[in-house]
């Protein structure tokens, strides 16, 4: 299903997506505010099914963005954890707070002044002149945006966070969005913290990190919903499988179609961990170790 909306009464929205639910969360935030006119377009986001737990994270995340004037927030964390979904969860939670919420994702590996130009495009809307650089826009107007898959211009081999050689601008830029004044806010989404981002936190106050970890005794709400049985065994479950939202859903998949649900048949094998799809997902992050971490991580698992 494709929604577009172009022009609402009071919310001008933008949406073109196939998560109805979410789209109609943020239609209600944005109808119930008076004066606030956002401009959404969340087009290229994914349609995630967020359900569970990240009160604190969003609290937080909303203490930074709303309370302290965080100009550059960054969420990192390991791929299928939940980053995506806590902040789509997030956005329908502040959309009356910006004139504009944009999701870009770099999974496509787009150059800097492609994405400069796709966002001044969106920012200008309402304008009658275009202004000459993003930082005036985000000047002028509260803006939020989102740039998801950060990863992809990182260097595979090597040490967390390198940016590829072509792609250091982009390094340049997020300073920029730190370093100076205004009312906007960017959140970087990746696998891998920046390298930059360390020293840039340690010197600007409006600069902040969220290290995105499990779901803790939250996660149990999935294998309620599935009906997982040996409930007394869900802990343990959570434990091995650190809470990850993505593995959990996988395994929980596999216990109902291996294990007719039960836990307790998964969890018998001590020495055992069943990865199943899980394998490929941690494929992923190996591949991109550098050698050294490879050799630590190989003599880890010994
Ligand atoms: N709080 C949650 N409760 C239940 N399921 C969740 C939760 N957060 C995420 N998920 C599910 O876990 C899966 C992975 O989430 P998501 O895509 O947000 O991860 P991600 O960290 O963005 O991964 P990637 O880095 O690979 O893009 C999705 O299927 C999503 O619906
Ligand atoms: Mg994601």
């Amino acid at each position: 299903m494709i929604i577009s909306k172009p022009n609402i009464n009071k919310s001008r929205i933008n949406i073109c997506r196939e998560n109805s639910q979410s789209l109609e969360d943020i239609q209600n935030q944005s109808s119930s505010s008076q004066n606030q006119t956002p401009i959404i377009d969340l087009t290229k986001a994914p349609e995630l099914n967020y359900k569970y737990g990240r009160t604190s994270e969003i609290a937080t995340l909303k203490q930074w963005i709303l309370e302290n004037h965080t100009r550059l927030i960054t969420i990192y964390g390991l791929s299928g954890i939940g980053k995506t979904a806590l902040t789509l969860k997030l956005i329908s939670e502040i959309t009356t707070q910006f004139d504009y919420i944009i999701y870009r994702s770099l999974d496509n590996l787009p150059k800097l002044i492609t994405v400069k130009n796709e966002l001044k495009q969106f920012l200008c809307q309402s304008l009658s002149k275009p202004l000459p650089e993003i930082l005036d826009y985000f000047k002028s107007s509260r803006c939020l945006v989102i740039m998801d898959d950060l990863e992809n211009i990182f260097q595979f081999g090597n040490f967390a966070g390198q940016y590829l050689t072509e792609y250091k601008d982009y390094s340049k830029f997020f300073q920029q969005i730190a370093n100076s004044y205004h009312q906007s806010c960017v959140i970087l989404i990746s696998w891998e913290k920046p390298a930059d981002i360390e020293t840039l936190q340690s010197e600007n106050q409006h600069t902040k990190t969220l290290h995105l970890q499990g779901l803790g005794e939250d996660a149990k709400a999935i294998f309620q919903e599935k009906d997982l049985k040996d409930d007394e065994k869900w802990e343990e479950l959570i434990t091995l499988y650190q809470g990850h939202p993505g593995w959990l859903n996988i395994i929980t998949l596999a216990i109902k179609e291996l294990f007719n649900g039960q836990v307790y048949q998964c969890l018998i094998d001590e020495d055992e961990v069943f990865l199943g799809d899980i394998e490929a997902l941690l494929e992923n992050h190996l591949e991109r170790l550098s050698e050294l971490e490879y050799h630590v991580i190989n003599w880890l698992a010994r």
